[in-house]
C-alpha cells in the first residue's frame, strides 16, 4: 500500500471537512482555522470537488471565496452531489453567492462594492452565533465583495445585516446550511475563528479529534506499516520540516532510519553544529555529516547568474546525497528502499487556476527533487497532511528544542542566494556574521516570532565610508524582514527606525567588510522574499 493510501485509510477514522476552493487568496486560512478547531479538513479545487467529496466522505463542506462573479457566464459552481448529500454547508463570500444561486435564490451586482472593515448587526439567534454573537448587537467583520445576495433561496432566513450587504449572514437551520458575505477566516474578523468552530462543532456536530498527539500516534503506526523492516534515508536541510520528519520517523522505526546532512558551505552561523548536536547528541539518531563546502564553492566560483547558481547547487546536492546513499548501502544492512521528505500540505494542495496554461518559472526551488526517481526509492512523507504551524506543534510534541522549532524558513541553496552575483568564501564569512548580528538584535527586541523570515543580504557593490580617521571601501549589506502567511505573498516588516539604527551600527562596528546598511521595503509581489 502506498504512503498516500495508508494515510487515507487512517484518516477514515476522523470526522472530516471538505473545503471547496474557488480561488480565494485566503482559502488556506479557512483550513487552518478548521484544524485549530480540532477537525481534520482538506482543500479541493472546485474543478475536482466532486471526486474529492466522494473520496473523502466529509461530514461538512465549506465553500470558499473567489475572484469570479456568479453572474458571469461559466463561473464556477459547487458539485450538485454536495447539496444532494444532506451534509451541513457553510458558504463564504463567493461561496455564499454560489449557494444562494444554486439553491434557487438571486445574486445581483452590488451598487456599492464593499472592501475592508465593516460592521454587521445580528438580527436573529442561531447555533452559528451561540456564545459568540448576541441578537441586536453589532460586530466588526472583514468584507471584500462586489456582488451580493438579493433574494433568499427557499428555507433561508436573514441572520445578520450590514450597511452595504443587507444579507450579510443567512441560514437554513433545518438543512444546516449557512452562508456569510464577509471573510470569517481572516484575523480582521475578530470572532471569525469562533464562528467557524461553531459551524463545525455546534452546527455539524463534528468531533474534536484532530490533535497533534493523536496525529503522532497515527503517523508512527502508518510509517511502521509502510516501511516494514526496510531502511529509510532522510536528507536534513537544517530546517524544521526535515528535522520533524526525521525525529517522527525515528520514533517509529529507530535505527532503520539514517539521516544525511550535507553542509554545502552556505549555511548560517552555527547551523551545522546545531544540527549535528541535536541529532547525534540529543536524539542519538544515526547521522552522516558530509562536509562538502569545497566541492560546492569551487563549482560556484565565478558563477553570477542566479538560476545557474541554483542549478549547480541542486545538481551537486543530488550527486553528493547519491554518493552517501551508496556508501550507506554498502554497510551490509541493505540499501535503503525509502526516501523521507518533509513535504507539507501547502506543497500538495492543487491551486485553482482560472486562466489555465503553464505558470512562469520565477525561481527553480531546490530541495531533494529528482532523487526519488534516480534512486528508485519510495517516498515517505509523514507531514504531507500538515500545515507549517502544525509541524511546529508536532515538533514540540516530539521534544524538539523551542529554538529549533520556531526557526524562520531557510532556503535549500542557503546563503548563495543571499549573496547576489559571484560567491567567495570571504563574502560568505562577512554575510554570515552580519546575519547573526541582525538576528541577535531581532531576538533581543522580542520580534523573532512575529516575523516570518529575516536575514541579511550582501550586495555586490562597494561604497565609500569613513571610519575613525580613515577611508573605507567596503560592501553594502541589505536587511530584509517580512511577514507572511505561506511565503507566497509577503509584506516588509515595519521596524522602528531606532531598531534599524541599532542593527546597522552593530553590523558596521562588528563586521569587517561592511560600511553601509540599507533596509529593503519591498513587498512580494512585486519583489520576492529572497533576492535571487
Ligand atoms: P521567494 O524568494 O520565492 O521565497 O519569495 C519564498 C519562500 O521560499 C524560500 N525559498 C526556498 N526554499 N528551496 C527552499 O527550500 C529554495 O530553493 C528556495 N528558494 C526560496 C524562501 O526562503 C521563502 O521562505
Amino acid at each position: 500500500m502506498s504512503d498516500a493510501d495508508l494515510h487515507q485509510e487512517i484518516m477514515t477514522r476522523h470526522d472530516k471537512v471538505l473545503i471547496v476552493d474557488f480561488g480565494s487568496q485566503v482559502t488556506q486560512l479557512i483550513a487552518r482555522r478548521v484544524r485549530e478547531a480540532g477537525v481534520y479538513c482538506e482543500i479541493a479545487p472546485f474543478q475536482k470537488a466532486a471526486e474529492a467529496f466522494a473520496a473523502l466522505a466529509p461530514k461538512a463542506v465549506i465553500l470558499s471565496g473567489g475572484p469570479a462573479s456568479v453572474l458571469e457566464d461559466n463561473s464556477p459552481r459547487a458539485p450538485q452531489a454536495i447539496f444532494d448529500s444532506g451534509v451541513p454547508i457553510l458558504g463564504i463570500c463567493y461561496g455564499e453567492q454560489v449557494m444562494a444561486e444554486q439553491l434557487g435564490g438571486k445574486v445581483a451586482a452590488g451598487e456599492n462594492r464593499e472592501f475592508g472593515r465593516a460592521e454587521v448587526e445580528v438580527i436573529s439567534d442561531s447555533p452559528l452565533f451561540e456564545g459568540v454573537w448576541d441578537k441586536g448587537k453589532r460586530y466588526p467583520v472583514w468584507m471584500s465583495h462586489g456582488d451580493a445576495v438579493a433574494e433568499l433561496p427557499q428555507g433561508f432566513q436573514r441572520l445578520a445585516t450590514s450597511e452595504h450587504a443587507p444579507i450579510a449572514v443567512i441560514g437554513d437551520e433545518a438543512r444546516h446550511y449557512y452562508a456569510v458575505q464577509f471573510h470569517l477566516e481572516v484575523v480582521h474578523t475578530p470572532d471569525g475563528a469562533k464562528l467557524l468552530s461553531n459551524f463545525v462543532h455546534k452546527v455539524a456536530g463534528l468531533k474534536r479529534d484532530w490533535t497533534m498527539g493523536a496525529f503522532r500516534a497515527e503517523a508512527v503506526a502508518s510509517i511502521r506499516a509502510q516501511v516494514g523492516k526496510g531502511r529509510v534515508l532522510c536528507g536534513l536541510s537544517g530546517g524544521v520540516d526535515s528535522a520533524v520528519a526525521a525525529v517522527l520517523i525515528h520514533a517509529a522505526i529507530g535505527d532503520q532510519l539514517v539521516c544525511v546532512f550535507v553542509d554545502h558551505g552556505m549555511l548560517r552561523q552555527g547551523e551545522a553544529e546545531e544540527v549535528v548536536a541535536l541529532f547525534r547528541g540529543h536524539y542519538n539518531i544515526p547521522l552522516v555529516h558530509v562536509e562538502a563546502a569545497d566541492v560546492f564553492l569551487s563549482a560556484l566560483a565565478g558563477v553570477t547568474d542566479p538560476e545557474q547558481k541554483r542549478k549547480i547547487i541542486g545538481r551537486l546536492f543530488v550527486e553528493t546525497f547519491d554518493r552517501e546513499a551508496e556508501k550507506i548501502a554498502s554497510d551490509g544492512r541493505g540499501a535503503p528502499a525509502f526516501l523521507a521528505q518533509g513535504t507539507l500540505y501547502p506543497d500538495v494542495i492543487e491551486s485553482v487556476s482560472f486562466h489555465g496554461g503553464p505558470s512562469v518559472t520565477i525561481k527553480s526551488h531546490h530541495n531533494v527533487g529528482g532523487l526519488p526517481e534516480r534512486m528508485k526509492m519510495q517516498l515517505v512523507e509523514p507531514l504531507r497532511e500538515l500545515f507549517k504551524d502544525e509541524v511546529r506543534v508536532l515538533g514540540r510534541e516530539l521534544g524538539l528544542p523551542e529554538a529549533f522549532v520556531g526557526r524562520h524558513p531557510f532556503p535549500g541553496p542557503g546563503l548563495a542566494i543571499r549573496c547576489p552575483g559571484g560567491i567567495t568564501p570571504e563574502k560568505l564569512a562577512i554575510l554570515r556574521k552580519a546575519d547573526a548580528v541582525y538576528l541577535d538584535e531581532i531576538r533581543k527586541a522580542g520580534l523573532y516570532d512575529v516575523i516570518w523570515q529575516a536575514f541579511a543580504v550582501l550586495l555586490p557593490v562597494q561604497t565609500v565610508g569613513v571610519m575613525g580617521d580613515g577611508r573605507t571601501y567596503d560592501f553594502v549589506c541589505a536587511l530584509r524582514a517580512v511577514t507572511s502567511i505561506d511565503g507566497m505573498t509577503a509584506d516588509f516588516y515595519p521596524f522602528d527606525m531606532s531598531f534599524l539604527g541599532r542593527a546597522a551600527t552593530r553590523i558596521i562596528n562588528e563586521v569587517r567588510g561592511i560600511n553601509h546598511v540599507v533596509y529593503d521595503v519591498t513587498s512580494k509581489p512585486p519583489g520576492t522574499i529572497e533576492w535571487e
